[in-house]
């Protein structure tokens, strides 16, 4: 029988390198989406793909190996993601920054899972890791190109959703909540563990019919 076949991009470090870890604990067979090669230490259990996913290119040779060694992808973890700009609001907010951001944290989700659904069937899943920041119901002035760019993910998570429910997949967006990360610094509340227990949640415990939400520690959150 053959195992579960996942994909983490942003696995080098923080939470895509701790959810690609227990996801080889759970037996699944897992890829790490790396975009520096070079700076990849290795997990047991976990193999490296070489993936930018603010540059097409990269995702189509990526999409084209994984389909060529393992014929299908069960599960995408859209973990990759930016935060370049921690102060300021909307009226100093630098539209070229605003750009790249939305490259990495809304387009980059977008292009891989057009790239990796053809190769999902029914069953599979895909989890967009966003942010608490994108609610459009909890507003303020905190990193607006961030927050901006996880509105747009969630709205893409909707869309993604609708697209595949003919075909049996799931698509949900999810909040790890503000984890000790190189991005959440050392003063936020909560462990790596316990921000990847909020996305593993959506891969491994959620039932099927789940799909189109936004949710926290299996709870689902406002818009
Ligand atoms: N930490 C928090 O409090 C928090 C809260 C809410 C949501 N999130 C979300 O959780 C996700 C992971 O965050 P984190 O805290 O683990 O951040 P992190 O420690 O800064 O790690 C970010 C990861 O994304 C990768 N990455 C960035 N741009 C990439 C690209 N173009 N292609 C491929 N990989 C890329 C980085 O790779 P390199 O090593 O190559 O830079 C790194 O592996 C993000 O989507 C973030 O927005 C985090």
């Amino acid at each position: 029988m053959s195992t579960t076949i996942s994909l983490v991009t942003g696995a080098s470090r923080g939470l895509g390198r701790e959810v690609a870890r227990r996801l080889a604990e759970e037996g699944h067979t897992v890829l790490a989406g790396v975009r520096y090669p070079a700076r990849w230490s290795p997990l047991p259990g976990v193999e490296m793909v070489e993936l930018d996913v603010a540059d097409p290119a990269s995702i189509q040779a990526a999409a084209a190996q994984v389909k060529s060694r393992f014929g299908h992808l069960d599960v995408l973890v859209n973990n990759a993601g930016i935060l370049l700009d921690p102060t300021g609001d909307a009226l100093s907010m630098d539209v070229d920054l605003l750009r790249r951001t939305l490259e990495t944290n809304s387009l980059g989700p977008l292009r891989v899972a057009q790239a990796f659904a053809p190769m999902m069937a029914k069953g599979g899943r895909i989890v967009n890791v966003s942010s608490g920041g994108g609610q459009l119901s909890a507003p303020s002035t905190w990193s607006p190109a961030y927050c901006v760019s996880k509105t747009a993910l969630n709205a893409i998570t909707v869309q993604l959703a609708e697209a595949l429910k003919p075909r049996g997949i799931a698509v949900n967006a999810v909040c790890p909540g503000w984890v000790r990360t190189d991005m959440g610094g050392p003063g936020a509340p909560r462990s790596l563990a316990e921000g990847a227990d909020s996305i593993l949640w959506l891969v491994l415990r959620a039932t099927h019919d789940l799909t189109g939400g936004f949710w926290r520690d299996g709870k689902r959150l406002a818009w």
